[in-house]
């Protein structure tokens, strides 16, 4: 049996009835895994053929459970391409989610804003990305069972999920901005430079992730909502350098409404 199928079976040992949404969470935001009611922890080194997250910030483990009425899964913590994982392993966890049952994503990460209209601590909707790694998890043989070989990515990011989350931020007079989002492959943060290039090439956030999981989702042909928490204005905005430290600062004062928005946007999913 291949790795896919080793840890969905793992996985459905362990839980209920299959999840509806699946979500992944970025730097600093894996609190929303805490507000999971009756839940089923399981650590990433407890799954047969998952990687192991190894970045501070990143507590690593599925959680399964239930999220205003929803049975949804969720990673806490995420595997990046910086880490050394190669994309097949990055993009791993998607697939398996969609093999339990998962229809819809909701990718998350802390994003450095581009668009000098954000502001740190803003929330912004993925409308759309640019993938600036330099590669694609799809590249290699075609899995038919998985998806197409040429899939199309016109609408990456569901538009009908995408208006559903403006509403349940404007009903929750939560700020929300949208925009593109550019993905490099990190570690480094960007230079000046790069950054007024991305801006020139219509990226509004850029970070280190979210791009390979969204193009694999799309593959399998899960409906797709991402949100980027603008937790630092990008290099060279500001007169000052970047930390890991202000990222995890600033997704933490935006907690609350971001755990707000998603479990809104969760609600409204379900219910449509
Ligand atoms: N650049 C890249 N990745 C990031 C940033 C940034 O400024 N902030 C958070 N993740």
């Amino acid at each position: 049996m291949n790795e896919m199928s080793t840890a969905a079976d793992y996985i459905q040992s362990k839980i209920g009835q299959a999840p509806e949404i699946g979500l992944i969470l970025g730097s600093g935001l894996g609190v929303l895994a805490d507000e999971i009611e009756e839940a089923v922890k399981m650590p990433y080194e407890d799954i047969p053929g998952f990687p192991v997250s190894t970045v501070e910030g990143h507590a690593g483990q599925l959680v399964y459970g239930k999220l205003r009425g929803a049975n949804v899964i969720a990673m806490q913590g995420r595997f990046h391409f910086y880490e050394g994982y190669d994309m097949q392993k990055v993009v791993l966890p998607v697939r398996v989610m969609k093999q339990i049952g998962i229809k819809t994503l909701i990718v998350t990460n802390a994003a450095g804003g581009i668009n000098e209209e954000f502001e740190p601590g803003d929330l912004m909707l993925i409308r759309d990305h640019i993938n600036n790694m330099g590669t694609n998890p799809l590249i290699g043989p075609n899995d038919k069972e998985l998806g197409v070989r040429f899939p199309d990515l016109s609408q990456a990011y569901s538009r009908d999920l995408l208006g559903l989350a403006k509403e349940t931020a404007n009903e929750l007079d939560i700020k929300i901005q949208e925009g593109v989002y550019v993905a490099n492959t990190g570690p480094v943060y960007e230079t000046p430079a790069e950054i007024k290039m991305l801006r020139v090439l219509g990226g509004d956030a850029v970070g280190m992730s979210t791009v390979p999981e969204v193009i694999a989702a799309r593959h399998a042909g899960l409906n797709v909502l991402g949100i980027s928490c603008i937790s630092n204005m990008a290099a060279g905005i500001l007169d000052q350098p970047l930390s890991h430290d202000e990222v995890i600062e600033t997704t933490e004062k935006v907690k609350s409404n971001f755990l707000s928005l998603v479990k809104g946007a969760v609600e409204k999913i379900v219910e449509a």
